[in-house]
């Protein structure tokens, strides 16, 4: 008899974790749960409990300020009957005494039935799912993700349009800093949308966030000026290949490219300068569109839902709270039932909607991963990530996804945590070890086609200074780059 599978723990940490299907699946049950217990005189409001989630505890753990998020989470948990523990409050929790993230987690695990976690290091959900037994959801980490935001807006916009697939949707503000943007316009080009980005000046996109969109979520860049530049140039859009008339945009033919520009927004998502991300230099920030009743007079958002995560802080004028656009208290408001959703599902409450019965997740393309030991070799180079922070420095192991360009004779690399890249031109000085001959060749070739036994022989510096520093000598005749 074969053996039976065993269940795995589904975790949230991108909303990449999540598949389409998934994503429906939470929007049915947050709806029934408003349909069920929704207030009659305030729609999008949650007005009565259930016990549907009795004998679960809910465990918060917040590293960083939250109102809407913490908040929503442990109001879903006791509306469903739950219980909820909380830690909101890093100075007087065992951080301050420098426990490491993941101790805490593998602790916290015994206590509670599902974590939701906040924290500023980029990459520090995933590797609190790592360590952890139980489901975990990502409240926001660093700059990188808040998966369970996107859900809400995704729902605001399809409670809306009574549609996901296929919009039109401007983004402003700091898109380099904003965790919410990130999730966010993974999950609109994987539902076919046309992103318009409008960021304030030198807060664009993270150009490993630009190069995903165009290279694994097939969003092609139209430049809003000069039609037929293929560049990440900012003044453009990106435009998924999902609907019939886009598609003769990817197979060559003749493409009307003011189509797309003219094309009215369905939504403008406006964001925060995240001052917390930014150096303090960048305190004087260049000036920052300001969405107001006079910016909604042009015939471009003459439709659109003014979205917002909140909290505003000037970016977003109070005179459009009572316009009939505006949605960003509803997006708010959404965060129980949504929450109550994703827990319903993660924890199996609902029989035959568990997250366990869709193991497979996204269908995302499976890059091989490369593990390093704890403390040699390349780190990753994002001064943020979790797997720099030196209290975890004996828990985050060094990984990284190689993904292959497409020509296949070169790589770049993707920290696992906080899923920023290691372009290729950075990585071409770097040399890679045979630990079991103690020698390198300079760039990262012998990552290429090695299989999973033979990359755990092999270690990558980031110079051939630090691999000699370990011990290591050039291979005869090879300190120069390898042929591909
Ligand atoms: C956002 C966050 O924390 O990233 N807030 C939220 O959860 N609604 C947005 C922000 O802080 O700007």
């Amino acid at each position: 008899m074969p053996a039976k599978s065993q269940p795995v723990t589904r975790h949230v940490v991108s909303i990449n974790d999540l598949s389409k299907r998934e994503i429906e699946a939470i929007f049915e049950i947050a709806q029934a749960y408003l349909d069920e217990l929704g207030d009659p005189k305030y729609p999008y409001r949650i007005g009565r409990s259930i016990d549907i989630g009795s004998r679960h505890i809910l465990a918060s753990l917040f590293y960083e300020p939250s109102t809407r998020t913490r908040l929503s989470f442990e109001s879903a948990m006791l509306r469903m009957g739950g219980e909820i523990i909380t830690s909101d409050d890093p100075a007087v929790s065992s951080a301050k005494k420098g426990e490491s993230l993941a101790d805490t987690i593998r602790v916290i695990s015994n206590y509670a039935d599902i974590i939701v976690i906040r924290h500023p290091r980029d990459g520090a959900a995933r590797l609190a799912a790592e360590y952890s037994p139980i489901p975990v959801i990502n409240g926001g980490d660093g700059s990188h993700e808040h998966p369970t935001q996107t859900l809400c807006d995704l729902f605001t916009l399809k409670k809306k349009n009574k549609r996901l697939e296929n919009m039109k949707i401007a983004i402003s503000g700091d898109l380099k800093g904003s965790r919410t943007i990130h999730s966010f316009v993974y999950a609109l080009a994987r539902f076919g949308a046309i992103i318009e980005p409008m960021p304030a000046a030198g807060m664009e996109l993270p150009h490993h966030v630009d190069r995903r969109l165009r290279e694994e979520f097939q969003s092609k860049v139209v430049p809003k000026n000069t039609p037929g530049s293929d560049d990440a140039d900012f003044d453009a859009l990106y435009v998924t290949s999902d609907q019939p008339h886009q598609q003769s945009l990817f197979s060559g033919t003749e493409v009307d490219y003011g189509f797309f520009v003219q094309k009215k927004v369905d939504a403008l998502y406006v964001t925060r300068f995240q001052k917390e991300r930014w150096a303090d230099d960048k305190d004087n920030q260049a000036p920052y569109l300001k969405i107001d009743t006079k910016f909604m007079k042009d015939a471009k958002y003459s439709d659109a839902s003014v979205m917002h995560p909140l909290p505003r802080v000037g970016e977003l004028d109070t005179d459009l709270d009572n316009d009939r656009r505006a949605v960003y208290f509803q997006q708010a408001a959404y965060g129980v039932p949504i929450r109550m959703a994703l827990i319903t599902m993660l924890l199996g409450l609902k029989k035959n909607k568990s997250l366990q019965t869709f193991p497979d997740g996204f269908a995302k393309p499976e890059y091989p991963l490369y593990r390093q030991s704890i403390n040699t070799g390349l780190r990753c180079l994002n001064d943020n990530c979790i797997s720099r922070d030196p209290a975890e420095q004996h828990y985050a192991a060094n990984k990284f996804h190689i993904i292959r360009n497409a020509t296949g004779d070169a790589c770049r690399l993707r920290c696992l945590y906080c899923e920023t890249d290691i372009e290729e031109e950075t990585a071409k000085d770097f040399v890679v070890c045979d630990t079991t001959k103690h020698h390198y060749v300079r760039g990262l070739e012998p990552l290429l086609h090695a299989s999973d036994d033979r990359l755990r022989h092999l270690i990558i510096y980031q110079s051939e200074a630090e691999a000699e520093r370990d011990g290591h000598h050039a291979r005869a005749g090879r300190t120069a780059r390898v042929a591909g």
